[in-house]
């Protein structure tokens, strides 16, 4: 996929795709984003909850791996033992991965491991040290299959507008299978359609309160 670079509210980077007309991220800021919807009210909501010492994260949109990368430093820090499954249809290429600035919201050491293991996260578990563990699913969300079950979902797709086919009940389905009784799912919307599809898919809904830039966003924990 064709990619611009482009700065942030919050001066972090974000890439903008084209072809599908959007942000990877919030223009109001990339990295108040994904600390806010994906590690405090997903990862860390979940842990408060569960104070457990090992957790496992299923993400749909891999991307630029910014919500891997947060959830990683706050696991080593706390840790926090973290197996992370991306599931990601259009990987970016290391090059660009290695320009998004990330390396400013984390360890020196943890970026480096990553920019190292990220090109073999694609075949195979790897092991970015004592405490993450990464596998990139080279799938489209409607074939991805996995043997195991996860506590937290980040549901990272482009907005209905742009992609309306990853947020029918069928697509929200063929990750929703693979969450644990308990675990939470979130996201950064939502909207009358999202929350009847997670009804109907067994969960309890919450409205949370949203990034910069967004009222709302949605939390939902399995039944
Ligand atoms: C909003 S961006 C995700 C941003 C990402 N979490 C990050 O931190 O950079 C949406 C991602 O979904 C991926 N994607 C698009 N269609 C997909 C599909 N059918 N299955 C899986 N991933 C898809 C895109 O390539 C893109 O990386």
């Amino acid at each position: 996929m064709e990619t611009n670079w482009v700065i942030t509210g919050d001066g972090s980077r974000t890439l903008f795709n084209p072809m599908i007309g959007e942000h990877y991220h919030s223009k109001h800021g990339a990295f108040n984003e994904s600390k806010h919807v994906f590690l405090e009210s997903g990862l860390v909501h979940f842990l408060n909850i569960n104070s457990s010492r090992q957790v496992s994260v299923l993400e749909v949109g891999f991307g630029t791996g910014l919500n891997f990368l947060l959830s990683a430093d706050y696991c080593t820090q706390n840790n926090i033992n973290l197996n992370y499954v991306g599931i990601e249809a259009f990987p970016l290429a290391t090059d660009l991965v290695s320009k998004t600035g990330y390396q400013n919201y984390l360890s020196t050491e943890l970026w480096e491991c990553f920019l190292s293991v990220y090109p073999n996260a694609f075949d195979q578990h790897a092991q970015l040290n004592a405490n993450c563990r990464l596998f990139i699913d080279k799938s489209k969300l409607s074939d991805f299959i996995s043997n195991d079950q996860f506590d937290i979902i980040y549901f990272d797709a482009f907005a209905a507008i742009h992609q309306p086919e990853m947020w029918t009940t069928e697509a929200l389905e063929c990750v929703c299978r693979y969450l644990k009784p308990g675990g939470v799912f979130v996201t950064y919307a939502i909207t009358g359609n999202l929350k009847r599809s997670m009804k109907a898919l067994g969960f309890s809904i919450e409205k949370a309160p949203g990034a910069p830039g967004k009222r709302e966003m949605l939390r939902a924990i399995k039944l």
